[in-house]
């Protein structure tokens, strides 16, 4: 149930029976010769639309830029700064709020968010909370989730692909994204097959130990059946999360 096609008496409908919304959030940023720009905002649209879908739940439209100042030396990775993202959030929050959603369930694509996402929680709790101004008398909830993550998809990254999953370019979200695009595939030969691993500071220095942008993966070794396993079991899981949210306190 995507927000941007109901009429604002669906959404009013809703509300009626439901105070919970899922809003996906990701990244424009390069992924390695094989990945896609958007893989990060794909992974987590797709993963959002199926959790709403199994969980009857509002879906929200996706925050496709997010925090990716070490990705700005190769060409068409976009960023924006952490306060512009802690002020993205707070307002699209703010202003379901207004209608009456209470419970904000973020499906994010991108470990680079996380610190930022968790920092606009705390900026809207204190706006929500009438620390600075005018006291509300009910509860509002944010609550994020990042697909990836979770003892399931641990363990279905590590069958699937050991050791060649990667950090960064990772084989499962370019197998993700082979699944919910197959027309965008790209078949390109991978140079070591397993990029190196390590730490890194800044975009030079990240080009630098990492010049075709992967980071410890192989997402050679991804295929959209692969891709279907991840986004099954992200979905199940997390249909699961999104339930024990809602039902906290209520
Ligand atoms: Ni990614």
């Amino acid at each position: 149930m995507l927000l941007q096609h109901q009429t604002w008496q669906e959404v009013e409908e809703y509300l009626g029976r439901s105070k919970g919304i899922i809003l996906p959030i990701g990244s424009t940023e390069q992924h390695g010769p094989n990945g896609l720009i958007g893989t990060d905002a794909i992974c987590a649209e797709v993963i959002a639309r199926g959790v709403g879908e199994a969980a009857g739940a509002m879906v929200g439209p996706t925050i496709g830029v997010g925090v990716a100042v070490h990705h700005m030396d190769f060409a068409g990775t976009m960023t924006v700064r952490p306060s512009t993202l802690i002020a993205i959030i707070h307002d699209y929050v703010l202003s379901l709020a207004r209608h009456g959603f209470r419970r904000f369930f973020f499906i994010n694509g991108h470990g680079g968010n996380i610190a930022t996402i968790q920092a606009s929680f705390s900026e809207i709790y204190a706006a929500f909370e009438g620390v600075f101004d005018q006291r509300r008398n009910d509860e509002l909830r944010c609550r994020l989730a990042n697909w990836w993550d979770g003892r399931a998809m641990h363990e279905l990254a590590k069958e699937v692909f050991g050791d060649n999953e990667g950090s960064h370019a990772t084989a499962s979200e370019v197998a993700l994204t082979q699944f919910a695009l197959p027309d965008t595939i790209k078949h390109v030969t991978l140079d070591p097959p397993r990029a190196p691993s390590g730490r890194f500071h800044g975009p030079a220095d990240y080009r630098r130990r990492f010049p075709d942008g992967r980071i410890g993966s192989n997402p050679g070794l991804a295929t959209p059946d692969k891709g279907q396993r991840f986004h099954d079991t992200a979905i199940a899981e997390l249909a699961k999360t999104y339930a024990a949210f809602l039902g906290e306190n209520a």
